[in-house]
């Protein structure tokens, strides 16, 4: 059968560019009939007949997925085939989607040949017009395209397209993503003139010393004997196809600067719209260079998502994911893990990003027999394979923004990668070819890994990495390898709450020239909303055997395309410009090509967070890779109190990403203050009724030690607290790194705590306690000592391990090296539920994800302090926290203090709710508002695939010693 055979397709057209078109066109997208059978065997035999009835058939929405509009339901693996390993076989239960279009050739419709074409179809097709076979086709993210001209009638036409879910194709398909067939793309019937254009190549390249341009577009016309000719008006030319031009001076297109020339391409009977970018793409001692300069990828990798429509995303959705990343400072994108809807790649050329496209290739699942049977490596699947490449590089080979072709993903070495290769280098020859995971790299021009170690990423910054055991015999190919630049293709896991570490990655990258960046795992959260539903379903959800759970929930976006936390800190990392300081102050300018022309500077003096100054600096103009020096502003004005300066690069003007004001960079600095207020005499402990005593605006239960009351609040705690709601870093990958699994060894998640003493003293208060879980010989012995001043409350705890701890490498069971978070917990009524602090915001931010966070005073209800992770986990912490301030809409409410800061979490729940819920759904507000008040929590590290938190961030167990004061809200 031909979804079972080795083809990769019939009766299709040679593979070509994606073109603008003067020829007629009408698009096929919109509702088409559609029959849902379980099997190609149970699929009715007459569906291309015109005659054959429709009537009692569905509506599907083409473009679409049928898994979510209704029919069966989407799967989710990540590296495992849902179906039995048995290529090119597929599973009997193979549903097949029957689609019919009715459809209307206008009566003006030019006479003669016709293309009919599909830009994606999942996974494999058959294409009937009028009831004659047209061909077949696999290959799901590429275009398919069908000479239709002999079989389309005046009037009414039948279109019918028989989509198999599984195919032969599949195997080559094992991308972690949703399994979701359908015609996902848009399908398009276009005239295609006999004295028209079938193919174009645009070759412009740019020689950065004479800053000329040189420009070649080959052109193959329906009928060699018709000719055609180029335009390129605003440089004036008018070429021949295929003749040379050497143009004197050009501005040249990079991701900084997107220079587009509109040029045409006109034969006698259409007309191609170009856009045309000038770059030279070169391997240059060991380093890529666009235009002569060594380029740093600062980027994501992206997959097609959308919550509800899958893979079937709007040019709304497209422009929308390049705009955030603009926005965000990205300036990279791989195409993980086949070549994108083809108009998301004319925006890259518009909006300015460089692109890896990456064909659909992956062949993942066959870690399974051990790499045996991997079609990779079995030349009866290298036509399988080449024509993928071929369909992709003739599709995508016009765009500026392509300066590397990816071979494919995580499939293994094989052989048939070298015809991939040859045939690209020869095809194309003037951009690098990338392949991660063939450790000999003989085909990639780049050397490349994936969630590699920030010890590891030095030794290859610096060339002195092991040799890999592919290259260990061959001198050549490890001399060869050993000079190629360095890609990370995936890095900095961002499932749930992280990724940690982004600033040590980029301080790695920036150190070592041959690091030339990389590729945030992964941009948007692949949660898909069902209809009807409220939650997003990811692996699990449905039952199934065999699935990847919400390990496709790891992007930057949330599934509804908000930036997560670790967007922010991602775009402060990776800012074009650096601004230090304060004495001297000093602008860098991080970008390869382009002047800081188009910022302004702006800058604002505060103190105690409150705006005292502002004004905007004289920054002259500074080259790419250049810094000055600017004088401190003079119109600085002082004060008592903490004082920041706080300088910000915005756009002076609009661009096609953002309006004029957003900002770019900014840098924070503390300024020298004056010293603060010392609080004044202590308050004497008074009884208060059976069992209570009151110190200044508290009550404590003298049998429990707890703090019942606080000026006029009724609370409960706070007691020691080490647990958090485990992130998905915490859980580490399959065994890997599950710092979880050390935290419950160790009891964390069920501390007993017993109260030893309460000493009440004349002006304090003290309780001793012992916090230890049952079962094993550890604890903590915690002392809460409390004080009053005037209308205040001081808590001031200490904490000493004890009996059984041990660091990483000891010897005492269970070996527990950090403890998932240190602080008191409380909880407060729940009509608490607006918070004001002072301190790092506006986000969420950790030990090592807290590079975005700002000094200032914000404000929030308790409900926008949470961060919607699809699957609830520990999350909304602000750190640096001066003090706080939470109230209800009475005005009544509690003021935090730090001494000096502390680390601030409310929610509606507990952290225990909060590991028990799967879904968003499963949060339940509590009749409380509970406040975590922190002296640190572990790292969020990125384990989930990839390294635990450095060293730096972990919170290992030891004695500390934290405070807080709590007191009455301020006026006002
Ligand atoms: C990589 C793979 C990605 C994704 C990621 C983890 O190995 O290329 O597709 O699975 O790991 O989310």
């Amino acid at each position: 059968m031909y979804y079972e055979d080795l083809v990769p397709g019939t009766g299709r057209r040679e593979p070509r560019a994606w073109l603008r078109s003067s020829a007629p066109v009408i698009s096929l997208n919109g509702s088409w009939r559609f029959k849902l059978s379980a099997g190609p065997s149970e699929a009715p035999v007459d569906v291309m007949s015109p005659t054959a009835a429709d009537n009692d058939w569905d509506e599907l929405v083409v473009p679409g997925h049928w898994v979510l509009q209704g029919y069966d339901r989407p799967r989710y693996t990540n590296t495992a085939f849902p179906f039995p390993i048995d290529p090119p076989r597929t599973p009997a239960a193979n549903p097949t989607g029957d689609h019919r279009r009715w459809f209307d050739l206008p009566a003006d419709w030019p006479a003669g040949r016709a293309v009919l074409r599909f830009e994606g179809v999942d996974s494999c097709f058959k294409v009937w017009l009028n009831g004659a076979e047209l061909g077949t086709s696999k290959g799901s993210r590429l275009p398919s395209e069908f000479e239709a001209g002999p079989h389309l009638r005046p009037g009414r036409n039948l279109l019918t397209v028989r989509v198999h879910q599984w195919s032969s194709g599949s195997y080559l398909e094992d991308q972690d993503m949703w399994w979701l067939p359908g015609i996902f793309r848009d399908v398009t019937l276009r005239s295609h003139p006999a004295d028209g254009i079938d193919d174009v190549f645009v070759h412009a390249g740019f020689d950065h010393v004479t800053g000329a341009g040189e420009l070649r577009v080959d052109c193959v016309t329906t009928d060699p004997a018709y000719g055609a000719r180029v335009l390129v008006p605003e440089l004036g030319l008018d070429l021949a196809p295929g003749e040379s031009v050497a143009i004197p001076a050009v501005e040249p297109w990079s991701a900084e600067v997107p220079r587009l020339y509109e040029a045409t391409v006109v034969a006698p009977g259409e007309t191609v719209e170009l856009r045309i970018g000038f770059r030279t793409i070169k391997l240059e001692d060991g380093l890529l260079t666009v235009n002569g300069r060594p380029i740093l990828f600062r980027g994501v990798n992206r997959h097609e998502h959308d919550e509800y429509r899958g893979r079937a995303v709007s040019t709304e959705t497209m422009r929308q994911d390049l705009v955030l990343m603009k926005q965000h400072n990205i300036n990279a994108v791989r195409t993980a893990h086949y070549p994108p809807h083809p108009a998301f790649l004319d925006l890259c050329d518009e909006l300015g990003l460089w692109v890896i496209d990456e064909c659909d290739l992956e062949t993942h699942g066959f870690i399974y027999t051990d790499w045996q049977g991997n079609p990779a490596d079995d030349p009866a699947w290298a036509p399988m394979m080449l024509d993928r490449m071929q369909r992709m590089v003739e599709r995508d080979k016009n765009h500026p923004s392509i300066v590397v072709w990816s071979l494919g993903n995580e499939s293994h070495r094989g052989r048939n990668f070298g015809d991939l290769a040859a045939w690209t280098r020869d095809r194309d020859p003037d951009r690098p070819l990338f392949y991660e995971r063939d450790r000999s790299y003989e085909f990639s021009d780049f050397y490349s890994l994936m969630y590699t170690p920030l010890e590891e990423l030095e030794r290859i910054g610096s060339r002195t990495e092991e040799v890999p055991a592919e290259t260990a015999e061959d001198p050549e190919l490890e001399a060869r390898r050993r000079a190629l630049p360095f890609v990370l293709c995936e890095y900095a896991h961002a499932m749930g709450n992280g990724p940690g570490g982004l600033a040590d990655y980029q301080r790695v990258f920036e150190k070592y020239p041959r690091l030339q960046g990389g590729f945030v795992w992964e941009w948007i959260d692949h949660g898909l909303l069902l209809p009807g539903a409220t939650d997003h379903v990811y692996g699990g959800d449905f039952g199934e055997k065999i699935h990847g759970s919400n390990f496709c929930v790891d992007g930057l976006l949330f599934p509804d395309r908000t930036p997560s936390p670790g967007l922010t800190e991602y775009k402060k990392v990776i800012e074009p410009v650096r601004v230090t300081g304060p004495d001297p102050l000093r602008i860098e300018n991080r970008q390869d090509f382009a002047t800081l022309d188009h910022l302004e500077f702006t800058w604002i003096e505060e103190v105690e967070g409150e705006e005292v100054a502002a004004g905007t600096l004289t920054v002259p103009t500074i080259q790419p890779g250049a810094s000055a020096e600017v004088p401190l502003p003079g119109g600085l004005v002082g004060g008592g109190g903490e004082r920041w300066l706080t300088v910000r690069a915005i756009l002076a003007k609009d661009e096609p990403w953002a309006a004029a004001g957003h900002e770019v960079a900014w840098g924070q600095f503390e300024l020298p203050r004056s010293a603060s207020v010392v609080p004044d005499a202590s308050q004497r402990t008074v009884a208060a009724g059976h069992d209570r005593i009151r110190l200044g605006p508290g009550v404590f239960d003298l049998r429990s030690g707890l703090l019942v009351e606080l000026g006029g609040l009724s609370v409960e705690g706070p007691r020691l607290d080490l647990w958090r709601a485990p992130t998905d870093n915490d859980n580490g990958q399959g065994g890997n790194n599950d710092v979880v699994s050390e935290w419950r060894a160790a009891g964390l998640d069920r501390l007993e705590h017993r109260v030893d003493a309460v000493e009440v003293g004349e002006r304090e208060l003290v309780v001793r306690s012992r916090v230890a879980p049952d079962g094993l010989g550890l604890g903590v012995r915690t002392t809460y000592r409390w004080t009053a001043a005037g209308e205040t409350l001081r808590l001031s705890v200490d904490v000493e391990p004890d009996g059984g701890w041990d660091g990483p490498g000891g010897t005492i069971k269970p070996v527990c090296g950090s403890w998932p978070r240190l602080g008191v917990r409380m909880a407060l009524p729940a009509l608490i539920d607006r918070v004001r602090w002072f301190g790092g915001g506006p986000g969420e931010a950790y030990a090592d994800s807290r590079q975005a966070s700002r000094v200032g005073r914000y404000s929030a209800t308790v409900d926008e302090l949470q961060t919607p992770y699809v699957v609830p986990q520990e999350n909304g912490a602000r750190i640096d926290v001066r003090w706080a301030e939470l109230a209800d809409a009475e005005g009544n409410g509690v003021r935090v203090d730090g001494a000096p800061v502390f680390q601030l979490t409310a929610r509606r729940w507990t952290a225990e709710d909060l590991e028990r819920a799967r879904h968003r759904g499963d949060l339940v507000a509590r009749d409380r508002v509970y406040l975590n008040l922190d002296l640190a929590q572990n790292g969020l590290g990125s384990a989930s695939c990839g390294p635990r938190a450095l060293p730096q961030y972990v919170l290992a167990p030891g004695p500390q010693s934290f405070a807080v004061t709590f007191g009455p809200l301020s006026a006002g």
